[in-house]
Order: C-alpha cells, then structure tokens, then sequence
C-alpha cells in the first residue's frame, strides 16, 4: 500500500520499528534493511528528514572531516568513541559519492552538498528501498510485554522484538521536533541528563545595549568555553550575540557564567603600546578599526575610556586595553531558546546503553540514537556524522 510519502507494503511482523524518520533513524533502518530485517519506520511529520532539508542554509553540511570524540559533548566523553570509529566521515562520503552526489570543502573540513540537502533525503530514501514508511501520525502509544514492543500509531498498531528511539531533540519545535524520546526512555527506565538549547544565540541584558545597537556588525574572534576555543566569525545582533564562534561557545555555556571573546586574537600583548610609539597621534578607536569593523571599534573603545590619543596614553593603559581586547567577558542573559537552538545538548543518558550498540543495557531490543541521545557535536557537520553513526550502530545490532 502506498499512501501519499507513505511506503507500507504489509512486511509485518516487523523486525524492526524505528521511530523518527530523520538523519539517524533513517541511517539505522537502511543498515537494518541491508541485514535482512523487516523494518517500519515511523514519524510525525509528513515528508522524512524535515532537519536535513534545511541543514546548512539548504545545502547540507553532512559530515566534518575532523570528526573526533572530542569534539562533541556529552556527560560521557568516551561514549561516542565506538560508534565514531567504526563509521567515520569517508564512509559517509563514499555513500554520497556512490548516489552521484557532488560535494565540497566549505571550511575547517565541513563537507557540503553543491546542489541540495534534498539530495542527501533522496539517498536516503533510496537506501531504504524495502523499508515500510508511516508517515502523518503521532504515535499514540508505546508498549512492551513478552520481549515484544508494540507502537499504536495513527490507526496501526505494530509490533517487533526491537525497537530504536530515533525522535531527536526538542530543536526548533515548528519542524516537529518535540521531547518524546526522553518521556518514552524514561518509561523505560533510562535516565535523562537535563536537556539545553546548544548552536543557539545567546541574548545580552540593557547593560550591554552598545553592543546591541551594533545588530549586523561580524568579526572574527575567538571564543573560550569550558576547554573548548573556537576561532570563527562572532555576529552582533539585536538581541545580543550570534555566528559560528557565539553558536559553539553556547553548547558550553551555563546560565550566570561568561562568554570570552577575543578581539585581537592575532595580536600579541604589547600591540598598542607598540603602535602608540610609531604612531601617537593615532586615537585608540583609530587603532582598533585597523582590524575590526569601525563600529565596533567605536564601542568597544568607548568601554575601555581611553579618550584621546594613543600617545597621551601609558604603557601599562594600554597593555591593560589590550589584555581586555583579548579576554572580553559578556555575561549573556539566557538563550534564544529551543526555537533556535541548532540542536539539543543532553538527552537520553549514556549511563544505560551500551556504546557498541546503542541499546539499552536493561531492556533488550530497545535502542537509542542520533540527537535523542546524550551526544551532541559541534557546529560544522559533527550532528550529522553522530546521527549516521549511531544509527550504522543500531542498525547493525538489530
Ligand atoms: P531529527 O530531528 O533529524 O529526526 C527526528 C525525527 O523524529 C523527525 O523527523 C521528527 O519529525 C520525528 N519525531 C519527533 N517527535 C516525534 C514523535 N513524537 N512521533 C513521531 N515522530 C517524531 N547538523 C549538521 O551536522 N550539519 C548541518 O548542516 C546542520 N544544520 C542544521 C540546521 C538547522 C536549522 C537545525 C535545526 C539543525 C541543524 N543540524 C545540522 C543538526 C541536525 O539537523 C541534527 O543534529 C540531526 O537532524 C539529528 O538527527 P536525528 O535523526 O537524531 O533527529
């Protein structure tokens, strides 16, 4: 039976129900499939990969050619190791190239489709010939007695010795993303490790309203969080801070804490004491705007209050400018929330399943994968990498 983007073809009894027909639940029931299992996969919404169509501004950043467990945060640093190891960014790339698919190098090793991430959704679709797809309906309930999981779903109900939690994060809820794979794993006893908006803006109180009027205003920075430092483009906006070195700082970010930010990164300490003995009569706001775009050089000069010229200025003010340039401190008021947030940091906790397979240690058969699970990468293709990762791994043990 075909209904609409639905693909039922009556294989029940199932092997398999995945739930979630996005990157990692697709990923897990193609490498299912390919096993020989029987596989249903269910999801809300009505066309599959909803986040993969509009990753990357549309086109995709699919995989990071510098994919490294440390590069992705979860309450077990060690746990995402199996799984990215037995599945790196070459082999997703090889399924890309084998689909005819053409790709490039953006930047720091983040791989992205040259036409569109429809492209990576058709793949996927087609690797998973075979597999039954319901489509449109909310999954109403989810039960478990004699080694079997049943799912009532729209009018259906489901059965199969196995069944892989795949329903992501509660990211950008008008997608149809929603907290389901935490009520469902702790129904089944899993622990959840507190969910947070990550790769989202961070908002600035009225204190720092200077650099709210300088919405638009990009510069490159580093940013330090917790171990981490991100060396990437920092975007004011009109409710505070956003860009790639802001997003990844954000996954780290704790309410109350600051954000560092460093303006002068390529500087060495002394460099306005430097350019006040060649040129003292430059103004300090002058010498900023040698590096950094003229509005921000005016308001961050303007915080620091060093009036007039450089010349008329100490040594030690100006080392002090600098080293404040260097190690800038916002204390952000909170987040744009789950409604921007690029992905969710925490989730199902690791403590309960194992990381060769991604099941729950003490309930067989059930599985957890992708961004529902307490692994969350960085910006720049690592969620992607994660999600087809965790899914080879379920979808080889089911
Ligand atoms: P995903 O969210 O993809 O899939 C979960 C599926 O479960 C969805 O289809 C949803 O409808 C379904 N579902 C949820 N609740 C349900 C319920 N109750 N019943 C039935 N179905 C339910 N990452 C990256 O590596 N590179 C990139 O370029 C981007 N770009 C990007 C842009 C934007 C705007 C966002 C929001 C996110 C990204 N990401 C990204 C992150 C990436 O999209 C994300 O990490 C993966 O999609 C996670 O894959 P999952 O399969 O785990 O969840």
């Amino acid at each position: 039976m075909v209904l609409g983007q639905n693909r039922i073809a009556s294989r029940a009894p199932y092997d398999v129900i995945v739930l979630g027909a996005g990157a990692a639940g697709m990923m897990a029931a193609r490498v299912a499939r390919e096993r020989a299992r029987r596989v249903l996969i269910i999801d809300h919404n009505a066309e599959p990969g909803r986040k993969i169509l509009i990753s990357g501004g549309g086109r995709c950043n699919f995989t990071n050619l510098g994919t490294a467990p440390d590069r992705f945060i979860s309450a077990n640093p060690h746990f995402a190791k199996s799984a990215l190891g037995r599945y790196a960014p070459q082999d997703f790339v090889a399924l890309v190239e084998a689909h005819g698919i053409a790709w490039h190098e953006k930047t720091l090793g983040q791989l992205f489709c040259d036409g569109s991430a429809q492209q990576i959704v058709a793949m996927l679709l087609d690797e998973c010939a075979g597999v039954d797809f319901a489509l449109g309906h909310s999954v109403r309930d989810v039960g478990h007695s004699d080694a079997m999981f049943t799912v009532s779903h729209g009018e259906r109900t489901d059965a199969a010795p196995a069944l892989i939690i795949a329903t992501g994060g509660p990211s950008i809820p008008k997608l149809g993303a929603t907290s389901f794979a935490y009520d469902l794993a702790r129904r089944f006893g899993l622990k959840v490790v507190e969910p947070r908006p990550a790769l989202v803006p961070l908002t600035l109180s009225s204190a720092d309203a200077l650099f709210q009027a300088l919405s638009g205003v990009a510069t490159q920075v580093v940013t330090r969080a917790g171990r981490a430092a991100f060396r990437e483009a920092a975007l004011f906006t009109h409710r505070g801070l956003s860009g790639p070195a802001i997003l990844q700082a954000s996954s780290y970010w704790r309410h109350g804490e600051p954000v560092m930010v460093d303006f002068a990164p390529d500087a060495p300490p002394d460099w306005l004491a430097t350019v006040k003995r060649a040129r003292p009569r430059l103004s300090l706001k002058a010498a900023l705007a040698e590096t950094l775009p003229a509005r921000l050089a005016e308001a961050l000069a303007g915080r620091l209050g060093l009036a007039g010229q450089l010349g008329g200025q100490s040594d030690r003010a100006l080392m002090d400018a600098a080293r404040a340039l260097k190690d800038w401190r916002f204390t952000p008021t909170g987040t744009e929330g789950f409604a921007k947030a690029e992905v969710t940091v925490g989730g199902i906790s690791t403590d309960g399943l194992s990381s060769q397979t991604m099941m729950a240690r003490k309930v067989p058969g059930l599985f957890a994968i992708g961004e529902a699970v307490d692994v969350t990468g960085w910006l720049g293709g690592y969620n992607f990498q994660w999600a087809w990762a965790s899914g080879v791994a379920a979808g080889g043990a089911v």
